[in-house]
């Protein structure tokens, strides 16, 4: 009896233990269709890697992901404030489609059950990936005195608000809108009544005002004229800003914009010449906005991507110059500065558009033309699996 009692209680206590263990294992809530819904909802920050069991970048990221989530508990430790949760897309296949997921493992960002505009690129290291949640908590906006000390690095806007007392709808908009717009534009507020001698101050507050990126952009500083405390009309008044129809190419964006598997109006410019820059993406935007969500516009520092401009046959010395990169093939527009020439560059565009499907007119166009090599910058074999849309 007393042998038994023993291997019973061992056997107890190992089942308690492993109890214990699967209980305290992970920090990382699975996430399925049945339990999704409630968990966005009841969570201010939700961060969720969708992974596939076969795949070793999912393994990888894995443990990685478990030491962010139980340091950003040990951080966070209210309920509610932040979930790390997995998505295992060889079961939830509808949860799989519904975030349009292509490549393992791919990492979304819910704040109060909204999906990010962008999903999380970044690092994964545990560095990045726990900086990436606080940053969530972080107020985007930058407080300043003289908006005329900041040089706009990117797009800018900024708001006057006489006081930051509640009762002013327009600041509170002001701070929603910074909060979901601050990856494309970077946002500044000064606090205070109207300074008469400060120059480019605005004589009736609240305002917002917008400022491009000056030295890439002919566009002038902007002032918001419609109603400050009409969320419908400052979105969209901010949107059309911020994510403007050029985009500068840079290591952080080419990932996104070649997965977006649109075809590409590009021009590489020289850095210490900007007004090519400037002059495409006005004729871009006087010529050709109504291509929006056809193609991507974009203007590309030709040092910063010289290998591009390599493999394309070119220099320095060729700089700036235009091409199409349907990421199969490039093709060059022949000179640059017919962009002047009224319709010359949308008549290029429209060349390429309809020679899409005939392999005839393709050869026309300017042939031998060098293989796409922004397509290998885009989401790469070295980091995620990456499935073709017609396999989920
Ligand atoms: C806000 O502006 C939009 C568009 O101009 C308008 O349709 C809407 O009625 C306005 N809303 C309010 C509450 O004034």
């Amino acid at each position: 009896f007393e042998m038994l009692s023993v291997i019973l209680l061992a056997s107890l206590l190992l089942k308690a233990s492993l109890a214990s263990t699967a209980a305290e294992a992970s920090y990382v809530t699975q996430i399925t269709e049945a339990n999704m819904h409630s968990i966005l909802h009841s969570n201010e920050v939700v961060f969720v890697y969708f992974y596939a069991d076969w795949c070793v970048f999912s393994t990888r990221l894995a443990p990685i992901f478990e030491q962010a989530a139980a340091q950003l508990k040990a951080e966070y430790p209210e309920p509610g404030k932040v979930v790390l949760g997995r998505v295992d897309c060889g079961k939830e296949q509808e949860l799989a489609d519904r975030y349009l997921i292509n490549k393992h493992p791919t990492l979304h960002l819910f704040r109060r059950g909204r999906l990010l505009r962008r999903q999380y690129r970044g690092a994964r290291t545990l560095l990045s990936l726990v900086d990436y949640v606080q940053t969530q908590f972080r107020s985007p906006i930058i407080n300043i005195d003289d908006p005329t000390l900041i040089k706009c690095q990117r797009r800018c806007i900024f708001g006057y608000f006489e006081t930051t007392k509640g009762e002013c709808p327009a600041l509170e908009l002001y701070v929603r809108l910074a909060d979901r717009f601050k990856d494309d534009c970077d946002f500044y507020q000064r606090i205070g009544k109207v300074d008469e001698k400060q120059p480019g101050m605005p004589r009736i507050l609240p305002a917002i005002v917008f400022r491009p990126d000056e030295e890439l952009s002919h566009k002038k500083a902007e002032r918001f004229e419609g109603d400050p405390s009409n969320s419908t009309q400052m979105k969209a008044w901010i949107l059309d800003r911020c994510v403007p129809l050029v985009m500068e190419l840079d290591y952080w964006n080419v990932e996104e914009l070649i997965e977006e598997k649109l075809p590409l109006l590009l021009l590489f410019y020289y850095p210490g010449d900007p007004k090519p820059a400037k002059d495409f993406r006005a004729i871009v935007e006087e010529e050709l906005s109504e291509l929006r969500g056809v193609f991507n516009f974009v203007i590309v520092n030709g040092l910063l991507f010289d290998h591009v401009v390599t493999h394309m046959g070119k220099t320095q010395k060729d700089l700036p110059f235009i091409a199409v990169d349907s990421l199969d093939f490039m093709y060059t527009f022949p000179r640059f500065n017919d962009i002047h020439k009224k319709d010359c560059l949308r008549r290029f565009v429209t060349k390429y558009q309809s020679s899409k499907d005939g392999e005839k007119e393709k050869e026309e166009l300017n042939a031998p033309n060098p293989r796409s090599t922004l397509k290998e910058l885009g989401p790469s074999k070295h980091r995620y699996s990456l499935l073709e849309h017609n396999e989920l």
